[in-house]
């Protein structure tokens, strides 16, 4: 039987390459007419209030405060007009007021991980890194170990055009195959956000993927090429309180370089049936590498301080509720008791680049920002609680 194509002409090479570079120039285009100025994001002012509910002081306290002069007064339009202090300002009042755990100890390593796309691991993970900064004024670094660069993309940075491989962790990967060390200390680079550095993705990662198991071949006696990323971040964990990594929703050779490099795993999934049923592959897997990993190294056991499952793009309806009680009955307490709703507000503003975090209050209805912020201040809070107890813990 004879199948007749809806488009006669065949597609060759050449067209795939005149999509790409269309693709490529399109891409460029909207950064450019999100991003004005050209091309770089600013960070949100934080208005009084919203700095009160971060510090846990009421009005009257931050009054007194700022008649004391010790802190940044922020910016008013005029008098008695709404304060707005910008992100470092805020900060230096959160560590005076909120007066974080200080860190003891090396910086916890945190992977944001599932091998299913659109879960939001990169923002959740982008949220993650700027709500640390925000709201406990933690130093914090996040790695983006996805060749696709969406995390670097939310920094307003282009990954194709604006990033090097020299910029993302290849050069530690280049060092390793060549049996040398790498200080990774000169990768991250300063963000819009201040306290919050990146070191950045781009296509060329993809290499890793070939070089590092080609290494693991190729003799005996050096460290396995699982341990790269984990050995090079050691040098970091000295200057940052965290470092997050944003992986690929691959099993690949990075996102297991990921999961042996963190101290704790979050895993966001979302509730509907095909992501339930890809979450048991995942476990699957997730189980046989850390298994292999304790084989490799001998009996030493690779351990976590906590691996957590997030509920995020929870809708209203039945049946994602439905499917949310099959995910606490299969992982229980491992299950954060925080649910990322599905909001309108999180997916525009994905649209433009920015998390939820980089809306300025008068973006949208309170409302509306309280019911996306609320569970991610939770979240951010819950990470850093945990953390913190942690860091209470080691003896000084
Ligand atoms: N709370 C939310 N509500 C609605 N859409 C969201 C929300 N959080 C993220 N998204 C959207 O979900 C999509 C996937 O998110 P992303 O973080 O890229 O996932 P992943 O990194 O797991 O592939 C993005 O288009 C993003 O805009
Ligand atoms: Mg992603």
């Amino acid at each position: 039987m004879d199948i007749k194509l809806a488009h006669p002409s065949k597609t060759t090479p050449e067209d795939l390459k005149q999509l790409a570079n269309l693709s490529a120039v399109m891409l460029q285009k909207i950064r450019d007419e999100m991003l004005e100025p050209f091309p770089r994001k600013e960070a949100p002012l934080i208005p009084s209030g919203r700095l009160q509910e971060l510090c846990g002081i009421d009005k009257t306290r931050m009054n007194r405060s700022l008649k004391k002069g010790d802190l940044p007064q922020g910016q008013q339009s005029r008098p008695g007009a709404v304060r707005y202090f910008s992100l470092s300002e805020a900060m230096q009042w959160i560590r005076a007021e909120l007066k974080p755990v200080p860190r003891r100890g090396p910086g916890k390593v945190i992977a944001v991980a599932n091998f299913k796309g659109g879960v939001t691991k990169t923002t959740m993970s982008t949220l993650l890194c700027q709500g640390l900064s925000l709201r406990r004024g933690r130093k914090v670094c996040h790695v983006d170990l996805d060749p696709q660069g969406s995390a670097t993309t939310l920094y307003g940075i282009n990954p194709h055009a604006e990033v090097s491989s020299e910029n993302t962790i290849m050069p530690l990967i280049e060092a390793y195959l060549a049996g040398e060390s790498f200080d990774m200390r000169g990768l991250p680079q300063e963000t819009y956000w201040p306290n919050l550095d990146l070191i950045p993705s781009s296509t060329e990662l993809f290499n890793a993927e070939f070089m590092l198991p080609a290494r693991a071949t190729a003799e005996e006696g050096h460290i396995p090429f699982e341990r790269v990323l984990s050995n090079g971040l050691d040098s970091l964990k000295d200057e940052y309180d965290y470092i997050i990594l944003d992986t690929a929703p691959t099993l690949s050779y990075l996102t297991i370089n990921a999961i042996f490099a963190a101290d704790g795993v979050i895993v966001p999934v979302v509730p509907d049936t095909l992501a339930f049923a890809s979450m048991v592959q995942f476990w699957q897997l997730f189980s046989d590498l850390v298994t292999g990993m304790e084989e490799q190294s001998e009996g030493s056991k690779k351990e976590f301080d906590f691996l957590d499952v997030l509920m995020t793009r929870m809708e209203k309806k039945n049946a994602p509720r439905l499917v949310a009680d099959w995910i606490r009955g299969v992982y229980g307490s491992r299950v954060l008791p925080i649910e990322i709703p599905e909001t309108d507000l999180a997916r525009n503003s994905s649209i433009q680049f920015r998390t939820v975090y980089d809306l300025s209050s008068s973006e949208a209805n309170t409302e509306t920002m309280r019911r996306i912020r609320q569970p991610c201040d939770e979240f951010v809070d819950y990470v850093d609680d945990k953390v913190s107890a942690l860091w209470q813990g080691i003896e000084e």
